[in-house]
């Protein structure tokens, strides 16, 4: 081989080793989630991984960070809008300050009764608009995955609105949260999930409100004295990819990620109730918070002092969207 060819071949052979390392290289999908492994959206996560991986054969290798441990909620919305992370399940209270108002519907205090009615809204129109607004902020909306109905949580017992005269409660960032404490007379703070522990242990806040799983998971119950089960509203989240990585995707993959997501969010919907079943017994059994049943009465009163958020919210949640969510579930305002 004269000098020529050989120096032509050697840069033909190093471009088809690059090549070759380049197409043996997997699509990475960082997947971030703030609360605990062991919650549905936690299990959801590790599901659509498991699932994800062997289906696409070595293609695509999903890395989830719970626990806040990549990024807090608060933050990682523009992370996700940075392509600095690909995938989030932010919970829907978390749309709000992105400008997709219309997501805090799901925040109206006493809105739904049982699951079955919150489907009807996420697979029906309002689920498919609420993922159309997030097009133009660089954002897909993938699925809607379970948690479920929140409890209140505090160092006093709460039973009726007046308990909640004066407490310092902790919210996620809805300004229907916020209008829900402050029409219990109570002062909402809005604060990332992963500080709630801490700041209820030190007093910070007087309170919370969450699902069973969360409360559980991050050890609420041992420095809260009390939980009512006020079943007042309910957690769920959305499942987000950044858009341009989802469009740039091969189209095979993308595919093969779009069944496994179906899958995963079969079975974390499938298994958010026991899951907060499960949490709750725990709770109760650790003997270190008192679970309070409230009566009927007790449950009428609640719901009396926090319809007005329902209609305080109809311009910033838009009237349309509440009328819609009422006609899916049948609810009689
Ligand atoms: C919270 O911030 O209280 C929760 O919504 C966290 C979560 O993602 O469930």
């Amino acid at each position: 081989m004269n000098p020529k060819s050989k120096f032509v071949f050697a840069i033909l052979a190093a471009t088809l080793a690059v090549g070759a390392a380049h197409a043996q290289q997997p699509i990475i999908i960082k997947f971030s989630h703030v609360v605990a492994v062991g919650t549905p959206k936690g299990k959801g996560a590790e599901q659509f991984k498991k699932l994800a991986e062997e289906r696409a054969k070595g293609r695509v290798k999903v890395e989830v960070y719970p626990n806040s441990s990549l990024f807090k909620d608060g933050e990682e919305m523009e992370a996700l809008q940075m392509g600095s992370v690909q995938m989030l399940a932010p919970s829907l209270a978390k749309f709000g300050p992105l400008g997709a108002r219309e997501f805090e519907v799901f925040d109206l205090p006493y809105m739904f009764d049982s699951v079955a009615e919150l489907h009807k809204v996420t697979a029906g129109p309002v689920g498919a608009m609420l993922f159309k607004k997030l097009e133009s902020k660089g954002i897909m909306g993938l699925a809607y995955w379970d948690n479920g109905f929140k409890l209140m949580s505090a160092n006093k017992p709460i039973r009726v609105p007046a308990d909640y005269k004066g407490l310092k409660m902790r919210i996620q960032s809805s300004k229907v949260l916020g209008d829900q404490f402050k029409a219990l007379g109570a002062i909402p703070q809005v604060m990332a999930f992963s500080e709630v522990y801490q700041a209820m242990q030190t007093g910070v806040v007087d309170g919370s409100e969450n699902t069973p799983s969360n409360i559980y998971t991050q050890k609420h119950h041992e420095v809260q004295k009390y939980i009512a089960e006020t079943n007042h509203g309910y957690i769920g989240y959305a499942v987000i990819v950044n858009k341009k990585f989802w469009d740039g995707l091969p189209a095979d993959v993308r595919i093969v990620l779009d069944g496994a997501m179906k899958d995963a969010t079969k079975y974390a919907n499938e298994i958010a109730q026991s899951e907060n079943d499960d949490a709750l017994e725990a709770i109760r059994k650790s003997g270190k918070s008192e679970v309070l049943k409230l009566t009927a009465e007790q449950k009428a009163a609640m719901r009396k002092a926090l319809f007005s958020v329902h209609k305080e919210n109809e311009a910033r949640v838009g009237k349309d969207t509440i009328a819609e969510v009422y006609k899916a579930t049948g609810f009689k305002p």
